[in-house]
């Protein structure tokens, strides 16, 4: 029987909650769609740093890399400074697996309310591939005159062909599975020499999948286009920043951050990929049951996706949508159940496989992309 290994680091506030539902939800994929999981705890995270005052240690590192998947909750609290936990863990993760890209699907399922007055599931169904390793994000900069009042901040952006390339690579790729259309989103009026690098990156990927269409919006314009006209995006590909910004818009678009999935990939199979829903650690709420488990679960279906289980990815999908699509409110004490309660719905669906399966799975077109990249070429 096929067995993935998984290391859950279900993190801080409502994090150990939407995992625990998702792990109920993982139980039923395995029992109906014949695989099996072996899964380590791994205690990253505010908490454990206060305790030890470890962010993310070699050893975790070491142990993290010998798994199949690395399945996330959430981490922050407020007794850690703003900066610490985000940079010395999650960045860190992200850097340490070669997770080249993160993938982030803004689809409107059935009967979810969304804040955009009008919109419809046919016209809200996108995918948007946020590079993940560069950009603004290296840590690259300076202050000179740190503490006067000449100071001066340096903060660099860095774009290699290489990560762009394999961006833009899988862009493509996806794109190919699904409706043939690819945007780049930038900001290449300004920022010219990033902007032309990551244009003829595009072109030159572009030539190899001829059967793709591609469209260029300005990054401030997708603010405007995504709420508006989101049918005219299939896949986005995007620099780092712009990337988590116009992806918390999307969130909006599909019911909230509650609902918002997310997978950061490792490409090149030497390192494990990462899933997490989009939203924090909420300690607000933590401890009420009030947290929406379908980020998670969503982030679940795409790990499985990317795991080569695309019929459990569908199917998981399926029934998480079908469980949101019910929910007399997105989130809090209003959703009628606890966090628990709907893992375990989902999880029942998933059993039965008794949800309707959504149409054109983002999840289970992963598992084609994934095996497509993994083909000696
Ligand atoms: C996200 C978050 C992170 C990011 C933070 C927590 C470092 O906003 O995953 O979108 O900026 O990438
Ligand atoms: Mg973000």
């Amino acid at each position: 029987m096929r067995s993935h290994s998984i290391a859950v680091l279900p993190g801080d506030g409502v994090g150990p909650e939407v995992t625990s539902a998702a792990l109920a939800v993982l139980d039923a994929a395995q029992e109906r769609h014949g695989f099996t999981t072996t899964r380590t705890d791994v205690p990253l995270g505010a908490e454990h740093y206060l305790a030890t005052g470890e962010l993310l240690e070699d050893e975790a590192v070491e142990q993290l890399r010998g798994h199949d998947a690395i399945l996330f909750g959430a981490i922050g609290s407020p007794a850690v400074a703003p900066g610490i936990l985000e940079r010395g863990i999650i960045l860190a993760l992200r850097g340490a697996m070669r997770q080249a890209i993160n993938l982030r699907p803004v689809r409107l399922y059935p009967g979810v309310p969304t804040p955009i007055s009008g919109l419809t599931p046919e016209r809200c169904d996108l995918v948007i591939v946020r590079e993940n390793t560069e950009g603004a994000y290296v840590a690259q900069g300076s202050t000179v005159h740190r503490g006067t009042p000449a100071q001066v901040a340096v903060q660099e952006s860095v774009n290699t062909w290489y990560a762009v390339e394999r961006a833009v690579d899988f862009a493509f790729r996806l794109a190919s599975e699904r409706r043939g259309r690819l945007t780049l989103c930038h900001k290449t009026n300004v920022l010219v020499e990033a902007g032309r690098l990551w244009t003829a990156v595009m072109e030159e990927v572009g030539s190899r999948f001829p059967d793709v269409e591609t469209d260029y919006v300005h990054v401030d314009a997708m603010c405007m286009h995504l709420p508006v006209s989101p049918e005219r995006f299939d896949v986005v590909v995007t620099d780092n920043l712009f990337g988590d910004i116009v992806t918390d818009l999307g969130a909006v678009l599909q019911g909230g951050l509650g609902v918002a999935a997310s997978g950061n990939l490792n490409l090149d199979g030497a390192a494990p990929s990462m899933f997490e829903p989009i939203h924090g650690s909420a300690p607000d709420i933590a401890g009420r049951g009030w947290a929406n488990p379908a980020g998670a679960c969503l982030s679940l279906a795409m790990m499985l996706g990317h795991l080569g289980e695309g019929e459990a990815a569908a199917a998981v999908e399926s029934a998480t949508a079908a469980v949101l699509g019910e929910l007399p409110a997105l989130a809090g004490a209003g959703m009628g159940a606890s966090t628990q309660e709907l893992g375990d719905r989902v999880a029942a669906l998933v059993r039965e496989g008794s949800a309707p399966m959504v149409e054109g799975s983002l999840m289970s077109q992963l598992a084609r992309v994934m095996a497509g990249l993994r083909q000696p070429s």
